[in-house]
């Protein structure tokens, strides 16, 4: 069900999931582009004459009030992006909100304080958390699930609540399943995905299922080093999951065997350890098989930029998902901006592009990449995952 299945929603109390959930320094949202992924909705339902209640959470408080994550900057950067005056109430279903709801005229914003300061919202006693569910549902009259980012979670106020009141799929929602399943289910070939991000454990998930499925699959980001111990290369003190190398061999020998041509970094920016405290920057390039034992590999050379862009531009369906490198220090942003870049290259040709949310979507923005440069920049990091694995999410089931 989706939004124009819930009906008239005048003077309706429409209770909304969001995820905004986004990174902060103090008080001060850094990338606010999970808020404005969900404006659409929020402003659909507001012309459509309800009262919108947003449900949110931030971080991960345990089931405690921790001042530092209350939603008050959340509930600040919206009304200045809706133009309109959002409510924060000080509690999630307690006395604050339901006054606050209470007092709601049509196309009047409230949103209630961080979910998960309430130890129910994540309990595991299934129970409790169908209990704290209708405590929440009672402020509702429907509810839309717009939280992307969550929907690989079953908790009270993403997956419960739709058991107690009318549910829908927000614009949001619709939009990220359609996007992700374009790639997923016959995509237009050649079909490439690029992978980054420390952990290859991480990934695991995605490779096995992507393995039948794309017709190309380059790998960078601290997971690569994996794969180049798996070659027996030395990979100096690099990140590096030793538990791993022996699924990464099969990996390696699985994608020859279907055909699935794997790309791998010809060249890595070295440095004497990893850029922090009192270690020196001085990066190096080396060749990828030629790694200095003393040395960390913290972000792919240029020769590597150039043969991934190759390959991404020769693609019709592209999926992206970790950074490269250690972007967020400059001297070793090269290989995600080179790996943007292409996107946005294979974009302009055409090309049906993905960015997979989390380090990713974060660092597109951070490097100063425009939005439109994509086809989709998700708003999932751990969803967008599980969706591209191929695995069942609690958040989109309850939803049928
Ligand atoms: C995310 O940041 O990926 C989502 O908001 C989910 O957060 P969580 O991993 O803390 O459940």
């Amino acid at each position: 069900k989706t939004l124009k299945d819930l009906g008239d929603l005048k003077g309706k109390r429409v209770l909304v999931r969001a995820d905004f959930n986004v990174p902060l320094d103090g008080t001060t949202i850094t990338d606010d582009g999970r808020i404005k992924a969900a404006l659409p909705t929020i402003e659909q339902l507001r012309k459509d004459g309800a009262k919108v209640i947003l449900m949110a959470h931030l971080g991960r408080p345990k089931g405690k009030v921790v001042p530092e994550l209350s939603l008050a900057p959340v509930a600040k950067r919206l009304s200045e992006l809706l133009g309109c005056d959002v409510v924060l109430a000080e509690d999630t279903y307690g006395p604050d909100a339901q006054a606050k709801v209470a007092a709601m005229q049509d196309g009047d914003v409230v949103l209630l304080e961080n979910v998960r300061f309430n130890p129910e919202e994540t309990s595991k006693d299934e129970a409790e958390r169908a209990a704290y569910a209708k405590k929440i549902a009672a402020l509702g009259d429907v509810f839309v699930s717009d939280g992307f980012g969550v929907v690989h979670r079953a908790q009270g106020s993403n997956y419960d609540v739709a058991a107690d009141l009318t549910a829908a799929a927000g614009l949001l929602v619709e939009k990220e399943v359609s996007a992700l399943s374009r790639a997923t289910e016959n995509p237009e070939r050649p079909f490439t995905v690029v992978l980054g991000g420390s952990k290859v454990s991480d990934k695991l998930g995605v490779i096995e299922n992507l393995l039948d499925k794309a017709d190309r699959l380059v790998i960078g980001g601290g997971m690569v080093f994996t794969f180049l111990k798996a070659k027996g290369y030395e990979v100096g003190t690099s990140l590096l999951e030793e538990d791993q190398i022996d699924k990464v061999k099969g990996y390696i020998e699985t994608s020859a065997k279907n055909g699935v041509e794997l790309v791998l970094p010809v060249d890595i920016v070295v440095n004497k350890g990893f850029p922090a405290g009192d270690t020196p920057i001085d990066p190096k390039v080396v060749p990828a098989d030629q790694m200095p034992s003393g040395e960390m590999g913290l972000d792919i050379g240029p020769e590597s930029c150039k043969l991934f862009h190759d390959k991404i531009v020769d693609s019709k369906t592209v999926v992206w998902n970790g950074p490269m490198g250690v972007f967020e220090v400059p001297q070793f942003a090269a290989g995600t901006r080179a790996v943007a870049q292409a996107l946005v290259d294979a974009t302009a040709e055409g090309a049906f592009t993905i960015v997979g949310g989390g380090d990713s979507a974060s660092a597109v923005r951070n490097l100063g990449f425009p939005e439109d440069g994509f086809s989709h920049i998700s708003t999932g990091g751990g969803a967008s995952l599980e969706f591209l694995e191929g695995k069942e999410l609690p958040g989109l089931k309850v939803l049928d």
